[in-house]
């Protein structure tokens, strides 16, 4: 299974270098993917682990102020990016554009692309749901080929169920899961939002799942190393 761990803005420089020593204790055959803040990544080694980054710039590289370019992230052999995470449609007002033109900067660098979609609590209640994912993906995906979209990587997250403890329920995960796959067929899909090393007991029956997106819990070796057990 494919593992992604966000760290979003947590761990300073010395907490950082602990985690990456706890980190290789981890004895797993799933993939995992350490998505550090850009300020750790650099101090990251590429040969031990798998490298995500949690953005990228819609810009080459250039005169761009605080912007992280495709080719500075190919540069330090990141492999993975998060794109569109729903913090930063939220707080950044990233826009569907934005999302796309990532996409294709990072396609171009042949950098996977870990793109979050998701529908909010009142997008839910009003059934919604598939209705904003089938939006969110048309978007993100428009001109891509075949292999360009089967090379991505989903990740459905459910923003009311990110870092609240709050989950769908298996029934509804799969339903949306295979709504997915209808429409992307071979691309992985990724589960997101609150899972723990308790409840990825009920989570991990849904077979269609081809991993998770870890976000409070990628900060917790021990934890994480329970969930994994409870993987193989
Ligand atoms: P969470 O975050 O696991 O803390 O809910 C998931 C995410 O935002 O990617």
């Amino acid at each position: 299974m494919i593992i992604a761990l966000n760290h979003k803005s947590n761990l300073e420089k010395e907490e950082y270098l602990k985690y990456l020593e706890d980190f290789s204790t981890i004895k797993t055959n799933h993939h995992l993917i350490v998505c550090p803040s850009f300020i750790n990544l650099g101090q990251s080694n590429p040969d031990k682990i798998h490298l995500g980054s949690q953005n990228v710039s819609t810009y080459n590289s250039g005169a761009h102020t605080g912007e992280i370019s495709v080719q500075q992230l190919k540069s330090y052999q990141v492999e993975y990016t998060i794109v569109g995470h729903s913090e930063r449609r939220q707080e950044q007002k990233e826009s569907l554009k934005e999302i796309h033109q990532k996409i294709i900067q990072l396609q171009k660098y042949d950098i996977t692309p870990i793109l979050c979609i998701g529908e909010t609590k009142k997008e839910r209640e009003e059934g919604k749901v598939e209705e904003i994912l089938e939006k969110e993906l048309l978007s993100a995906t428009e001109g891509l080929t075949k292999e360009q979209k089967e090379k991505m990587i989903i990740a459905y997250e459910p923003i009311w169920s990110i870092g609240t403890g709050l989950i769908p329920s298996n029934k509804d995960i799969k339903k949306t899961i295979s709504f997915i796959k209808k429409i992307l067929p071979n691309t992985k899909v990724l589960y997101g939002g609150s899972v723990t090393e308790e409840n990825i007991d009920i989570i991990k029956t849904i077979s269609i799942i081809d991993g998770y997106l870890l976000g409070g819990l990628s900060l917790k070796i021990e934890k994480l190393k329970m969930l994994l057990k409870k993987l193989d």
